[in-house]
C-alpha cells in the first residue's frame, strides 16, 4: 500500500511495479534545468492559448485548467470532447509544440518501446490544491496505436491506475516532478485519474502540478 509518507521522495525508490506489459513509468526523468525550459514554454503557451476550466457535456466544471499546444487541441464542452485545431478562446490555431517537447516525448516513448512517436498535440493540465482529473480512458484520438506519453511537474499527484473496464480495481501512486508515463499498446485504454491534489510547495511552481501528455491522433 502507497501513503502519503512517500511524498517524502526518495530517489532510490524503484518503479511502481505491475502497471501493465506496455506501461513504464521513469521517475527523474525531467531534471531541472529542462523543467525551467518547459515551464518558460507553458508560459508562453498561455500568454497565446490561455489555461480555462472546460466543462462536460452535463455541464460539470473540470478543476484542473487545461490548454493545449500542437497541431491539434483537446476540448470537452456541451457538445462533448474532441480534438481542434483552432482554440475556440481566441479563434487561432494552437501555439506550437516546443521541439525540446517533441524530442522528449519521442525519447520517452522509445524507452517504453515505442518508436517513431510524433505527438501531434500536448495538452497541457494545471492543478491546484483540490483538483482532481475523475477516472477515464483516453479514447478520443483515432490512432489507438501510439501511446500516451505524460510528464509530471511541480508538485505531486496520487495517479489512480485502472484496467480496461471502469469497475477494475486501481491501483494508486504517486506521481511526482520530473516523472515520465508512457501507457500504450495493451495499456492504451486503462481507465486512469488523479486523485485531489494535497497541499504541497514546489519550488519551481510554488502550489501547482502541471501534467503535460503527448498524443498522436491520426
Ligand atoms: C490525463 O489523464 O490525461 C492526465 C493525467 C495527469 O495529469 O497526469
Ligand atoms: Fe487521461
Amino acid at each position: 500500500m502507497i501513503t502519503d509518507d512517500l511524498f517524502g521522495y526518495d530517489a532510490s525508490l524503484p518503479p511502481v511495479p505491475e502497471l501493465g506489459a506496455d506501461t513504464l513509468l521513469m521517475r527523474q526523468f525531467i531534471d531541472d534545468s529542462l523543467a525551467l525550459q518547459i515551464i518558460e514554454s507553458v508560459k508562453h503557451i498561455h500568454a497565446h492559448a490561455p489555461f480555462r476550466h472546460m466543462t462536460t457535456v452535463t455541464g460539470g466544471r473540470l478543476s484542473a485548467s487545461m490548454t493545449s499546444c500542437g497541431q491539434w487541441g483537446w476540448l470537452s464542452d456541451a457538445h462533448g470532447y474532441r480534438y481542434s485545431e483552432y482554440d475556440p478562446l481566441t479563434n487561432k490555431p494552437w501555439p506550437s509544440m516546443p521541439a525540446l517537447w517533441r524530442d522528449l516525448a519521442a525519447k520517452a516513448a522509445s524507452q517504453a518501446g515505442f518508436e517513431g512517436f510524433v505527438p501531434q498535440t500536448c495538452l497541457i493540465n494545471c492543478y491546484k490544491t483540490g483538483s482532481k482529473l475523475s477516472l477515464h480512458q483516453d479514447k478520443d484520438e483515432h490512432h489507438l496505436g501510439a501511446p500516451v506519453v505524460g510528464f509530471s511537474l511541480g508538485i505531486p499527484a496520487i495517479f489512480c491506475w485502472g484496467g480496461l473496464s471502469r469497475q477494475d480495481q486501481t491501483l494508486q501512486f504517486p506521481l511526482f516532478h520530473g516523472d515520465a508515463l508512457v501507457f500504450g499498446g495493451a495499456d492504451r485504454l486503462r481507465y486512469h485519474g488523479i486523485l485531489p491534489i494535497k497541499r504541497h510547495h514546489h519550488a519551481l511552481l510554488k502550489s501547482c502540478r502541471l501534467s503535460l501528455t503527448f498524443r498522436q491522433i491520426f
